[in-house]
């Protein structure tokens, strides 16, 4: 099958995580730059792809890179590509994108730029007048850095934290890909005990246990490129049966989770439920004040209120403490905390961090707080 390029993207900090994911999958030749890892693929890939990566955003397909320091450069060169070879004549046709310190500053006047480039295209191609635009939506996503642009084809539709099984949620809940990226983070082996004590909708638990069963994220959804004539929907049978196959039975994990607010628990539990991990994880509301560790060792993994106002600023420093109480005798206990609150640290008086690490949820950046287990 013919080689094309895939870019898979991902919140900035997470890049080595993506990377190690995609090697694991057997892809080689990986090219890492902020916030997105290149390779060589085939179309077949496209489906194994979606389906799999954990901490990715998105797969795009790299139609080109280029220096474009005018519109004309742009407009020509979009129109030389040869999307006839994946957009269908009635295709939808969206533009995404952005600029960073380039001369094609307004993003709008590139995105119909980039629209006409393409209409202009089928036009003569097809030898029609206009087109319907009455089928399949086809997003192409556009970077311009530094005067060169890079336009891709997207592959994946909505987000791939969006797994499907999220309904129920509480405020700032955590992405879906970000949590599988603080289990990554942890190293938690699934041999371990491992507690979120304020777990909201459940998320970092129900994201630790689908790897532990070996469950892929991009099971229970569909894809942008499900829509593709060039993909085969052979394929997406064969990677969706594939990942089926590969998942592991219940059993021989201990995962808890906790939320003061018993609507939380509930949205939790259902969530696991939807994506079969129900068995896996046991809820119940509590109070951190309550938490109480009986094992000598395992891992902690908790998102806290983000205190974005001043009244919730004033509730975190005694939950703060109350982690710094259940752990502070505990050292066979691993800790990690992602909090926007960077008074964190003067709290979990047991030891200074290990490790600081910034993420971002979306458009909040946050630290991540890594607090080893003593060896
Ligand atoms: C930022 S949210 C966690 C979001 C979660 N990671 C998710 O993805 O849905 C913080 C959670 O802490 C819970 N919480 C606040 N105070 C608590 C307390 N004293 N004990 C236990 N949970 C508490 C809130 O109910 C909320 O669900």
């Amino acid at each position: 099958m013919r080689k094309i390029t895939l870019i898979a993207t991902a919140a900035f900090g997470l890049e080595a995580l993506l990377k190690r994911e995609i090697q694991d999958l057997g892809y080689t030749g990986l090219t890492v730059a902020d916030g997105k890892v290149e390779f060589s693929a085939t179309l077949a890939d496209i489906p194994r792809l979606n389906i799999n990566l954990r901490v990715a955003d998105r797969v795009l397909l790299k139609m080109a890179e280029f220096p474009a320091a005018d519109f004309d450069q742009l407009f020509d060169k979009v129109k030389t590509l040869p999307w006839e070879e994946y957009l269908t004549q009635e295709a939808k046709i969206t533009v995404v994108g952005r600029s960073v310190r380039s001369k094609l500053i307004s993003v709008r006047t590139c995105q119909s730029m980039i629209k006409k480039a393409i209409v202009e295209r089928f036009k003569e191609k097809f030898r029609i007048d206009w087109l319907p635009e009455s089928g399949a939506e086809y997003t192409i996503n556009f970077s311009i850095f530094k005067d060169v642009a890079q336009v891709a084809l997207d592959t994946t539709g909505p987000g791939l934290n969006k797994r499907g099984y999220r309904i129920g949620v509480g405020e700032a809940p955590l992405r879906e890909n970000l949590a599988a990226a603080l289990v990554f983070l942890s190293n938690w082996n699934k041999k371990q005990t491992l507690i979120d004590p304020m777990c909201g909708s459940g998320t970092i638990l129900i994201e630790a246990a689908m790897m532990a069963r070996n469950i892929a994220p991009g099971i229970h959804r569909e894809f942008a490129a499900q829509a593709w004539k060039a993909i085969d929907t052979k394929l997406w049978e064969e990677a969706r049966a594939t990942a089926r196959a590969a998942i592991l039975p219940s059993g021989n994990v201990k995962i808890l989770g906790y939320d003061k607010d018993k609507q939380r628990i509930a949205d939790a539990m259902n969530n696991a439920r939807r994506v079969g991990v129900d068995k896996d994880i046991s809820f119940a509301t509590q109070d951190i004040k309550d938490l109480r560790l009986e094992e000598e060792a395992g891992v902690v993994i908790t998102n806290p209120p983000y205190g974005m106002n001043i009244g919730e600023l004033r509730e975190l420093p005694p939950l703060y403490e109350a982690l710094n109480q259940a752990l502070e005798k505990k050292s066979g206990w691993a800790l990690y905390v992602l909090t926007a609150d960077k008074s964190f640290m003067r709290y979990f008086k047991r030891a200074r961090p290990d490790k600081i690490r910034k993420l971002f949820n979306g458009p909040i950046e946050a630290n991540f707080f890594s607090y080893h287990a003593a060896a």
